[in-house]
């Protein structure tokens, strides 16, 4: 299922592969020890210091019609990976992966076009393993490290990959309804009040559920708003 592609360092794992999309393989991997320009999502910066797994798949997908539930298959299959080495981990909507309630996780998809049509899309994935201490990220953050978990990061990436590819098939061919029931077993937030911002006005509501599509549903005082992408404030 592709061949894995190891830097030492590297600007980001994302561009290597979107510069490459229509030259490499679909499951192509590519893994850096450090980053130099990490980018995390809505134009952030993610740091990328040594001690860190830093990896980006490149899938083709048969068609594009669940894309963006490859990414929250990614962050299910996060979770899935690291609440055996750590329990209390859990999925905050979309796809975020949290520990003991600070980031442990971040997922940056972005898709390649070529003539109109979606040539691949690019999962880029940062887990922080080995960091001994946190840079200040705008929200709290933690490393497994400094929870008390030592790891081989290599060995989580294989774990994390195993899961990916065993439910892929599942996905590519109904979409989140093939990881629904499993996402929402980690997903702690439903009954919450919350705030989603995704650039405009923030939203406030109380969330009610995550949809067969991968939505977040959230009862608002104007009504229920189906909500398709954003950042959990919680
Ligand atoms: C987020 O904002 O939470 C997403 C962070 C995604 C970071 C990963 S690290 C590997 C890949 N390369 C990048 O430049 N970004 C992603």
């Amino acid at each position: 299922m592709g061949s894995i592609i190891h830097f030492e360092e590297i600007d980001s794992t994302n561009n290597y592969l979107k510069e490459r999309c229509a030259s490499l393989p679909h499951g192509t991997i590519v893994t850096a020890d450090r980053q130099t320009a990490g980018r995390g999502r809505f134009s952030r910066k993610w740091e990328s210091q040594t001690g860190g797994l830093y990896f980006s798949v490149l899938i083709k997908p048969q068609h594009t019609h669940f894309w963006p539930n490859f990414t929250q298959l990614m962050g299910l299959s996060l979770c899935r990976a690291i609440e055996k080495l750590f329990p209390n981990t859990y999925l905050k909507w979309p796809n975020d992966v949290l520990a003991d309630g600070k980031k442990l996780c971040g997922i940056l998809s972005e898709g390649v076009l070529a003539g109109g049509r979606l040539e691949g899309m690019i999962i880029g994935t940062g887990v922080n393993v080995g960091q001994r201490t946190m840079p200040p990220v705008g929200q709290p953050a933690t490393s497994l490290y400094m929870l008390g978990v030592q790891t081989d990061k290599h060995l989580l990436m294989q774990d994390i990959m195993h899961y990916f590819w065993q439910d892929y098939p599942a996905v590519e061919q109904q979409g989140f309804a093939a990881i629904c029931g499993p996402y929402k077993k980690r997903f702690p937030f439903i009954g919450k009040d919350i705030t989603v911002k995704n650039g405009e006005k923030p939203l406030f509501g109380t969330v009610r559920d995550v949809s067969e599509r991968g939505t977040l549903l959230l009862a608002t005082a104007s009504g229920q708003e189906e909500i398709y992408i954003g950042d959990l404030i919680v």
